[in-house]
């Protein structure tokens, strides 16, 4: 169980910053994500967290000492830390119990420990029946987890995984999303995780950070990002969402584009501002606020994706097959609102919605 703060971390390389300003502390036990668009630094910082990288600037502590700044510079190997990389490497010579033993050779540990606790973790990751295969006889997945197998069979204080399911079907990477998240829970190691989907991010972890451009744009639990998001970006990473602009005027928000049209609202902003509205937020009601066509729905099994047309604008609705089944495609509809978020409208959305290439 380790705690790792970073103190005004900044990565370079060359002219191109990858990663301003990072200050956190990430607590002993604590399930940690990074999560973000592709090239938003994750990885980066996970490798100055392990120590392949040195910050160009700032420091980093593990359990409370100096790893990385200064002068001072502690070796990956010093760190007593696990690892499974997004390019997961696993020993192409070895079969996957002398893979995943191998950190408790180094550690000169007993034939008959060594033996223990390979099965235990190879009965974790379900590659028990696997043990004398070699890497090439196996798929992409399954070396994945011979990869996260290795990184868990020394009970390291603080793990760091850098997408470690990325390989994997849906079905497999869910339960090994369940089965991290036991193993986690059940040795009280902190866990630095990094992905770009939000959902594995909101199913695993007790916090969330989510970078954008080298910057965390907000950190908190599952809940407070995605139920109280700090801004716009924040907002459409996390689910879907569709913005629109509108202005405050007597308690309600006149949406631009719908003819006038306005929801009712009771918050604190005042003048032009972002509106954003998750799909599942709409609902189909004769009492709605909104009056509007529906243009298209599409059946998802589950719910159905409908597209309404309010004014001049499209809007998405996922509503339950039973919300609208008496509804024809052209007829008029009515649409009540669940919830909203509302932004100052700082004429940043579309700089800020874009995605660093
Ligand atoms: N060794 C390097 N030299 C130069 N630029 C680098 C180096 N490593 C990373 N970068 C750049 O730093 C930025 C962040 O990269 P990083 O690998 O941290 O992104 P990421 O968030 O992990 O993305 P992904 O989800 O695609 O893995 C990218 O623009 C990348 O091109
Ligand atoms: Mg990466």
């Amino acid at each position: 169980m380790a705690t790792v703060t970073i103190k005004h971390v900044t990565k370079s390389f060359g002219d191109n910053v990858v990663l301003k300003e990072f200050n956190e502390t990430f607590q002993e036990g604590e399930f940690i994500t990074l999560l973000g668009p592709s090239g938003c630094g994750k990885t980066t910082m996970l490798r100055i967290i392990a120590g392949f990288e040195k910050p160009t600037s700032g420091e980093l502590y593990i359990d409370n000492q100096l790893v990385s700044g200064g002068k001072t510079f502690i070796p990956p190997e010093k760190r007593s830390i696990g690892m499974v990389f997004q390019s997961y490497a696993v020993w192409p010579h070895m079969n996957v119990f002398d893979n995943v033993a191998y950190p408790l050779r180094i550690k000169k540990a007993s034939k008959a420990q060594i033996k223990e606790s390979v099965e235990r973790v190879l009965g974790i990751v379900h590659l028990s029946q696997f043990a004398d295969r070699f890497p090439n006889q196996l798929s992409g997945g399954q070396q994945q987890r011979v990869a996260l197998a290795r990184a868990l069979v020394a009970a390291p204080k603080l793990l760091l995984l850098d997408e470690p399911l990325s390989n994997l079907d849906a079905k497999l990477r869910e339960s090994m999303r369940f089965e991290i998240k036991e193993i986690q829970r059940e040795t009280g190691i902190t866990v630095v995780y990094v992905t770009h989907d939000q959902t594995e991010a909101m199913a695993m972890s007790d916090r969330v950070f989510l970078i954008n451009r080298g910057v965390v744009q907000q950190s908190g639990t599952p809940e407070e990002i995605y139920n109280h998001p700090a801004n716009q970006f924040v907002a459409d990473f996390l689910g879907k969402v569709d913005f629109f602009k509108g202005e405050v005027k007597n308690g309600r928000i006149e949406l631009a584009g719908m003819n006038g049209q306005a929801i009712s609202y009771d918050g604190p902003r005042s003048g032009k501002v972002d509106v954003a509205v998750r799909p599942e937020n709409l609902y189909f009601t004769p009492q709605g606020e909104l009056e509007g066509m529906l243009e298209a729905q599409y059946y998802l099994g589950d719910v159905d994706d409908c597209r309404v047309r309010v004014g001049d604008v499209l809007v998405r609705v996922i509503a339950n097959g039973y919300e609208y089944a008496e509804l024809k495609k052209g007829q008029k509809v009515r649409l009540g609102v669940r919830s909203i978020m509302v932004f100052e409208d700082d004429g940043q959305l579309e700089q800020l919605l874009k995605i660093q290439t």
